[in-house]
């Protein structure tokens, strides 16, 4: 049996990267296609020629066409424009929808029981193109925002209580916005809850810096946006999925009534494996938390609204 191979459209700063950490982990052969002449073919060069020096041995191609993308198990959608400073997600949203929706067509036309992986921002709106688009069922396309999102928050107390990063077990939810919600109650180090170990002010900056963190990014970098920690949340993504590692980590899903929201995709914890999202689950939430949950999702509904799909 072959290795299992994953399409990243889109090879800018977070297809590229995603390319670069799939390969050195050993994720899948991956093809990078964009529509740049000799970009990612150049990339996927250049990473081929790290491999004797790492001693990875996967396989890249770069394309400015799908026929090498034929039989994705996984598709990754890095393709559209980032944001510039003093932007929001949303301000993407028309740029990124008919790309969006053309590359859906041509990847779900050539891998037709592929696992989709939404990158592209406003990301639970292009998430929604991609599964209309598609016609997939609903497990088999999902958005990436609340691994990087919980990873910015789980870095964030680390450096605080100066940690490891690894003791620190945090839940982002809701859209991927500045309305996300830091799950508090559900946030632990080492099995010590989180309140316990940091006063409510402290706590209530971490959360504000988490929901802030990729615009303060955007602001140091001044042309375009985060990438490595997008890059490598993504790759944690379909390493479960082609691992069938059945992770319990928050992805943007597909509503049909769960949190009482329904048509919309909102960031949830899920069970993540082999068939993509496997079950969705429900946490119980404080009322501070629910009311903060429905206020983002007020806000993700009104950009789906705007896609008039
Ligand atoms: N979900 C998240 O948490 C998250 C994190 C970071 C970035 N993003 C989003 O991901 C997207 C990409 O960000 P980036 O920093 O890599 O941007 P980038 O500009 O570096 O790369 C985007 C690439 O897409 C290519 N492209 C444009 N139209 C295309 C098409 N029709 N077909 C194929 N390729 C096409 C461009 O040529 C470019 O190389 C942005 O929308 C950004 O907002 C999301």
């Amino acid at each position: 049996m072959g290795r299992p191979k994953i399409t990243v459209v889109g090879a800018g700063n977070v297809g590229a990267t995603c390319a670069h950490w799939a390969a050195a982990r050993e994720v899948a052969d991956v093809v990078l296609v964009d529509v740049v002449e000799g970009m990612p073919q150049g990339k996927a060069l250049d990473l081929m020629q790290a491999r004797p020096i790492f001693g990875f041995n996967v396989n890249l191609a770069g394309a400015n066409d799908y026929e090498a993308t034929k039989g994705s198990q996984v598709v990754i959608i890095t393709a559209g424009i980032p944001r510039k400073p003093g932007m929001s997600r949303e301000d993407l949203i028309n740029t990124n929808k008919n790309i969006v929706a053309s590359v859906t067509a041509e990847v779900a036309k050539r891998s037709p029981n592929a696992l989709i992986i939404m990158v592209a921002n406003p990301l639970d709106a292009m998430s929604y193109v991609a599964l209309k688009v598609s016609g997939f069922p609903s497990k088999r396309v999902m958005g990436m925002a609340g691994i990087l999102d919980t990873a910015r928050f789980r870095c964030f107390i680390a450096m605080e209580l100066r940690v490891a990063v690894e003791e620190i077990q945090a839940m982002v939810l809701g859209g991927h916005g500045d309305d996300m919600v830091p799950v508090v109650s559900a946030t632990n180090v080492s099995g010590v809850p989180l309140t316990s170990l940091l006063s409510k002010k402290r706590i209530q900056a971490l959360v504000e810096r988490t929901r802030k963190g990729g615009g303060e990014i955007v602001a140091l970098l001044k042309t375009g946006s985060a990438f490595y920690a997008p890059a490598a949340a993504v790759v944690q993504m379909a390493e479960a999925i082609l691992q069938n590692q059945r992770r319990m980590v928050p992805v943007s899903a597909y509503l049909t009534g769960e949190y009482g929201l329904e048509d919309i995709y909102f960031g949830v914890p899920v069970i993540l494996g082999a068939g993509g999202i496997e079950k969705i689950i429900t946490l119980k939430l404080t009322r501070e938390e629910q009311a903060m949950l429905q206020k983002s999702a007020t806000g993700v509904a009104k950009t789906r609204d705007e896609l008039k799909m």
